[in-house]
């Protein structure tokens, strides 16, 4: 099987997008066909976003994801054979325990899913692992601000530099994950002057969530955008779709036809071959029409 990679989207081809007049556009995706729709759009990064146990999974946090379920989504992801970059997450505790564990952890992101790159949350305390990574060869974007696996520490999804000691912790922070090496970075969910301060800071692309309109790129959590989540969006969310109405009454519509009767007709039912179709006939016609049917 040939792979047409023309247009690929490659990793020196996003780092190569600092300041460019037209921004990065990343969305999430967990799965191959909504890989494949975004694709189809023009999307230029899918992040298979821990955010999956929240969106899709239920949890009320990341932290329950695992290095195996997340690997299990971005395999299924990077078997659309995107034109746009995969880049997987890696989740609570499989980067944690220091670089050799967190380089075999994401080296298997490459292996064994076909991810291009993987993404870690955290500042300065993630360098040593950031430059692991590079040394391993392993694309690396990083992640400053609103860091969900930190919800505890954070106390709360909280928007992060709101204090002028908080937006240097930040600069800090993206300073030091660009010497050490990513790709990009995210910052999500801080004021849109800070967003654009790191994003002017930095040599790297931004890719901001929650983060103003100053950043190199934007993301969304793909369940936010179609409306397809049982809580409030949050502020920074436009919803370009309301997949939850849509679902529903799409499912709706069909229970009211398999209830009526009207559901599959002889167009969506197969045909015996001809040749016994009136042998069936005879054994389905009722010889005692009072018989309860079983
Ligand atoms: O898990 C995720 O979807 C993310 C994005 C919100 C950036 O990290």
């Amino acid at each position: 099987m040939s792979r047409n990679i023309q247009g690929k989207i490659t990793v020196p081809g996003v780092r190569a997008r600092k300041g460019a007049p037209e921004r990065l556009v990343v969305l999430t995706a967990y799965d191959h066909p909504t890989a494949r729709a975004l694709d189809q759009a023009g999307v230029d990064i899918l992040l298979v976003g821990d955010s999956l146990g929240m969106v899709v999974l239920g949890h009320d946090t990341t932290l329950p994801v695992t290095l195996e379920v997340m690997l299990h989504h971005a395999a299924a992801v990077a078997r659309a054979r995107p034109r746009a970059l995969v880049v997987a997450d890696m989740p609570f505790l499989s980067y944690h325990t220091g670089p050799a564990d967190a380089v075999r952890n994401a080296g298997r992101f490459l292996q064994e899913a076909g991810a291009e790159a993987v993404k870690i949350e955290g500042g300065r305390g993630r360098a040593d692992i950031v430059r692991a990574f590079v040394a391993a060869d392993i694309p690396v974007m990083g992640h400053i601000g609103l860091t969900p696996q930190s919800v505890n520490t954070l106390g709360g999804y909280r928007v992060q530099g709101k204090s002028l000691s908080q937006v240097d912790a930040l600069l800090a922070d993206a300073l030091a994950l660009e010497e050490a090496g990513v790709f990009s970075i995210v910052l999500e969910g801080m004021p849109a002057k800070v967003g654009g301060l790191v994003t002017r800071a930095v040599s790297v692309p931004t890719i901001g969530i929650g983060a103003g309109p100053d950043c190199d790129g934007q993301v969304l959590v793909t369940h936010d955008l179609l409306g397809f989540t049982s809580t409030a969006p949050a502020r920074f969310v436009r919803r370009y779709a309301d997949l939850n109405a849509a679902v529903t009454e799409a499912a709706r519509r069909f229970a009211e036809d398999v209830r009526g009767g009207n559901y599959p007709s002889e167009r969506e039912s197969y045909p015996a071959p001809p040749e016994i179709e009136a042998e069936l006939s005879r054994r389905l016609a009722p010889d005692d029409v009072t018989e309860p049917r079983r």
